[in-house]
Parts: structure tokens; C-alpha cells; sequence
């Protein structure tokens, strides 16, 4: 008798065990799924940790006279953004607290972009979806690394811009000149792809890219969409993720999937430089006195009543060089500048609110090199990078740069 009571009132603490065992994991399903976004790739990913927004150092944040001046103050919607942001950043005590990080990423933006850019129907459709978005600076990560760096300083982390079908671009890079290696003098070089959310129109390549990251442990990917416009948006969550996850780094080269590097040269020209200028580095192929296109058949069109200004002297987005020193303070300045849709512009305006000048180097040709130099390996093994190349040709260069038989 009394083992059956026993028994009965074990069955029912196992009952109510299974059952608060079920609410929870329940409970945990559905926050889950009222999280989650909406496409295929984000359910079947498992790491879905947003990286921890970081609190930039330093809070106060000094934006340049020169940059300032440099943007007429006028009806333009980007310039107008700007400089009352500034207005509320001086004369707020904590400029940076504003609302969850990625609570932009998700709404539309349609009404107010209606009340205030009067002529947003004649813009470009791809200026437009800019537009609506370019509040979201944060979107939530769908594939980290965080552990990519460890606690051992990085000398050299490259942060390469693609997209998620670039999946032989993104090889011909780890074969080649983001091989993650220990360099000659104990020099450690890392790398990392930045991706975007594939779209709902591409096939499903999110198994794929699940085992590519696994495999390589070299994928990042947030949710954003793809685009051209998107890029600024891109860098921007490189350096979140750089400065969450790699801090201790003494470079960063950023730059695109289809560039052949010269790692030993680049490694060369960092090496040589003295510790002021290694601090303080912006450096690349120099566009100094560029303007807005006003064409609109042109892929980089501003219309007038978007932006007025000129462009401040900014490095090619192909290939560049920052040094980690640089990172907290260009991020947390980025932070009140608004989303410019031509990235590497807008990493030129960071760096001019920051008062940090760009550095030419004529071994960066972000425009390519002369037609019948593209042959010539001797020209490669002296320059630091080249755009463009497709990964047949980064193989094809790289081997032939370091083949003992080149005499130059
Ligand atoms: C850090 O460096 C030390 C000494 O060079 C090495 O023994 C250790 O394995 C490194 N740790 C990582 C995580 O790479
Ligand atoms: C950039 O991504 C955000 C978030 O996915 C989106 O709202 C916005 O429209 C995108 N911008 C462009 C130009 O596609």
C-alpha cells in the first residue's frame, strides 16, 4: 500500500517537474521566435548573440572646426541631420545614450521620411531603401566570432567586405594574403569577412555558410540587407565588432574580396613607420577634392536636396589602413556623424571630425594599375594592393610574386 502512495506521489512530482520543465523551454521558444527575424537563415543559425554594444571611450566627443565648417549649414536632409545632431551632442552631458542598438533595424521610417525629404519619390529606389534604413547603425549578429582574437595581441586583422555567395572570393583570400599567420618578428595576422543577411530572392545558402564558418572560423554576418549603400552600414558593424572583439590590435586593413594584398609588403610599410604616424594611421589611395555626382544615371548620384557640400579628402574603400589606436575614438565620432550612403566617404568625414588627416601610399591602386602593367609581376610585388581581381587571378599573383624563379 504505502509503496503505491510512494509510487503515486513520485509520478506526481515528475508531472509537475515535466510540466514546469515544458513552460519554460516553452517560454524560451517563443521569446526566441518573437526575437527572430523573419528569413530562413536566422532560425537555422545558432549563434545569434548580438554583439555587446560597447560604451566608446572616450564619452566626450570632439568633432573638428575644420569638418564643421566644411558642411554648409542649409536645407540639404543630410545636412540638416548633421548639424542638429551636433547642436544636441555639444550640449548633451551623455551624447551617446540613445535608444537599444538595433531598435532601428526594424521599422521604416516611411512617415518621416515623407515629412522631410518633400521630393523622396523622384530619388532613386536605392537611395530611398538607404534612407529608410539609415537609422539602423546596430543589427543584430547572426554570425560572430568572438573568440577570433584571443588574449594575444593582433598585429594585423584584415576586415574584408562580402556577400554571402562570394564564397570563392572569400577562398582565394585564405589561400593567399589573408592566410592567418605568424609572420616574420612574431607579427600575428588575423581575418574576418563582414556579411550581410542573404535575401529572401537568393537560394538558401545558409547551410553552406554555417559550415563554411565552422570550418574556417574567419564569418561574421549580420542581419542587413545587401546592397551597395548598405557598405557604410557594413564597416560601421566591423568596427563595433573590432572593437568589442579584437581590441587589442595594433592595424586594420578593411577592404573588399576582390583585391590582391601583398601581405609581406603591407606588414613592411607598417613596420617602417614611427610611432606617432602608427598611432594616428588613415592610410591608402587619397581621393582629395572630390564632390557629389549630381548625374542621376550615375551609380553614386546625390541629389542637391540630399547632400550639399564637397567630399573631405577620403582613402579608397578597395583596400585602406587604420591603426587600432584610432578605433574607440573614430567609432564613438562616427557615432553623431549620420550614415553617409558612399562608405568610404563616410569613413573620410569620421576621420576629419576626428582631425585625422588621410596618409597617401602609391602602393594602393584602388583604380588598378596600367593596362600593360597587369602582367607584369614585378610591378605587383612592389605595390601593396589592387583592385580589381577575380580569385583565379589572386591565386595566379600571388603565386607568381612569391616564386623563387621572379627576378625583378
Ligand atoms: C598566446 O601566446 C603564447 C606565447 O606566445 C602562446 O603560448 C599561447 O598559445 C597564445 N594563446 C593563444 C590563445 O593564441
Ligand atoms: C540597409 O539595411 C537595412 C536593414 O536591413 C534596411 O532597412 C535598409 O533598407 C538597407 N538599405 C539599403 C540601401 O538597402
Amino acid at each position: 500500500m504505502r509503496l503505491t502512495q510512494r509510487f503515486r506521489a513520485m509520478l506526481l512530482l515528475s508531472a509537475l517537474f515535466l510540466v514546469f520543465l515544458y513552460s519554460t523551454v516553452h517560454k524560451e521558444v517563443v521569446s526566441g521566435a518573437e526575437q527572430a527575424p523573419k528569413r530562413a537563415l536566422v532560425r537555422q543559425t545558432a549563434v545569434r548573440t548580438p554583439v555587446r554594444t560597447q560604451v566608446p571611450t572616450p564619452p566626450k566627443i570632439n568633432v573638428s572646426s575644420a569638418f564643421r565648417n566644411s558642411i554648409p549649414e542649409n536645407g540639404a536632409y543630410w545636412n540638416r541631420l548633421l548639424h542638429s545632431g551636433l547642436k544636441h551632442t555639444d550640449k548633451a552631458k551623455d551624447p551617446l545614450s540613445r535608444d537599444p542598438p538595433w531598435h532601428h533595424c526594424r521599422e521604416t521610417n516611411q512617415d518621416l521620411m515623407d515629412t522631410n525629404v518633400h521630393n523622396l519619390a523622384s530619388y532613386p529606389l536605392l537611395l530611398q531603401n538607404f534612407l529608410r534604413g539609415m537609422k539602423c547603425r546596430s543589427p543584430p549578429f547572426l554570425m560572430d566570432q568572438p573568440d577570433k582574437c584571443g588574449e594575444n595581441a593582433t598585429f594585423l586583422l584584415f576586415a574584408i567586405k562580402s556577400m554571402p555567395a562570394n564564397f570563392e572570393q572569400r577562398q582565394a583570400v585564405r589561400d593567399t594574403w589573408g592566410r592567418e599567420c605568424l609572420h616574420d618578428g612574431g607579427l600575428r595576422v588575423r581575418t574576418v569577412f563582414m556579411l550581410g543577411a542573404a535575401s529572401t530572392d537568393d537560394p538558401d545558402l545558409s547551410a553552406l555558410l554555417q559550415f563554411e564558418a565552422e570550418r574556417y572560423g574567419d564569418v561574421l554576418q549580420a542581419d542587413f540587407h545587401e546592397s551597395l549603400f548598405n557598405l557604410t552600414l557594413k564597416i560601421n558593424t566591423f568596427l563595433q565588432w573590432t572593437l568589442d572583439r579584437c581590441p587589442r590590435v595594433s592595424f586594420i586593413f578593411s577592404g573588399d574580396d576582390d583585391v590582391v594584398v601583398n601581405t609581406p609588403a603591407l606588414l613592411g610599410y607598417l613596420l617602417s613607420l614611427d610611432s606617432s604616424k602608427a598611432s594616428r594611421l588613415y592610410a591608402g589611395h587619397v581621393i582629395k577634392t572630390a564632390s557629389p555626382l549630381r548625374d542621376p544615371k550615375s551609380k553614386y548620384f546625390i541629389p542637391m536636396s540630399f547632400y550639399e557640400g564637397p567630399y573631405p579628402a577620403y582613402v579608397g574603400g578597395g583596400g585602406f589602413v587604420i591603426s587600432g589606436a584610432l578605433l574607440a575614438p573614430l567609432y564613438s565620432t562616427c557615432e553623431v556623424i549620420p550614415f553617409f550612403p558612399i562608405d568610404d566617404v563616410y569613413v573620410g568625414m569620421c576621420f576629419s571630425a576626428l582631425g585625422v588627416s588621410p596618409e597617401a601610399h602609391a602602393g594602393f591602386q584602388t583604380f588598378d594599375i596600367r593596362e600593360r602593367d597587369r602582367e607584369n609581376l614585378c610591378v605587383y610585388k612592389k605595390l601593396i594592393l589592387v583592385h580589381r581581381r577575380s580569385p583565379q587571378q589572386v591565386k595566379r599573383i600571388w603565386r607568381g610574386i612569391h616564386s623563387p624563379l621572379l627576378t625583378c
